[in-house]
């Protein structure tokens, strides 16, 4: 089954033809930057666009960037709040004329990883911590997924992990790979300590660069991968979603 994929971040908006049979892009991604403000209007302007320019009108997965329950988003850390109480899948599925199923932006990725990447065959307690704009998370155990954990919110120092070890803060106060690693190191020990996970899956756009910072997480126990699919992990989560294919297998 071929289904449309479109990962939504605080930053870019990216999209692809997937064929979910096999978690492989059909076309070249294309990626536009997010609108600022991140309305639910200028996000569904982009999400049209990236939709039509591949001339797809068939069944569309997206993810979000915040916690989604039934198509509704609950909160949005990182794009405009009035995106909070609104039917994304409604609004999508409108815009596109199709149907259009939309899960969280980590849980997407995390789906795909389970599937076909970096967790492909673990049945333990698996991990995966996304690094972009903000820190996504998703939990699995038995291949299971839990939606919707954000954690990327608890808190460290007194404020949001994701304020001190996204990738984003690792830019804002230009940070070095050891410095910033270091960051990420402190969280996840954290996150160990109250998850225990066998698995850490290490995704978003800096895990293409993974050699630079990785090897200096010393501080955990559990094994600590990174992302197979790289940045492509939400566009194709998104359309496995769509295919029904919600949960990791
Ligand atoms: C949001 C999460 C999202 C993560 C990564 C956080 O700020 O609350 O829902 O998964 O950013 O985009």
């Amino acid at each position: 089954m071929h289904v449309l994929g479109i990962d939504i971040g605080g930053t870019g908006i990216k999209a692809a033809p997937v064929d979910v049979a096999t978690g492989l892009l059909l076309d070249e991604r294309r990626k536009i930057a997010t609108p600022q403000p991140a309305t639910p209007e200028a996000v569904t302007d982009v999400v049209r666009e990236l939709a039509g320019s591949f001339g797809w009108n068939g069944a569309t997965g997206a993810t979000f960037p915040g916690v989604v329950a039934g198509g509704t988003v609950r909160t949005a850390a990182n794009v405009d709040h009035a995106w909070i109480g609104t039917d994304a899948a409604a609004l999508f599925g409108k815009a596109l004329g199709a149907e259009v199923t939309v899960l969280n932006d980590a849980d997407g990725a995390g789906v795909a990883e389970m599937t076909f990447g970096a967790g492909k065959g673990e049945r333990g307690t698996v991990l995966m911590l996304t690094f972009g704009t903000g820190i996504g998370s998703a939990l699995f155990t038995g291949g299971l997924l839990v939606p919707n954990t954000e954690f990327g919110h608890v808190e460290i120092r007194g404020r949001d992990a994701e304020r001190r070890a996204s990738e984003h803060a690792k830019t804002l106060h230009d940070l070095s790979w050891s410095k910033w690693a270091g960051r990420v190191d402190e969280y996840m020990r954290h996150m160990e300590a109250l998850l225990s996970p066998d698995l850490i899956i290490v995704g978003g756009g800096v895990s293409k660069e993974s050699d630079r910072w990785v090897p200096l997480l010393t501080g955990i126990r559990a094994r600590i991968i990174p992302a197979g699919l790289h940045n492509d992990a939400g566009i194709v989560g998104a359309a496995m979603a769509a295919a029904g294919i919600a949960t990791a297998r």
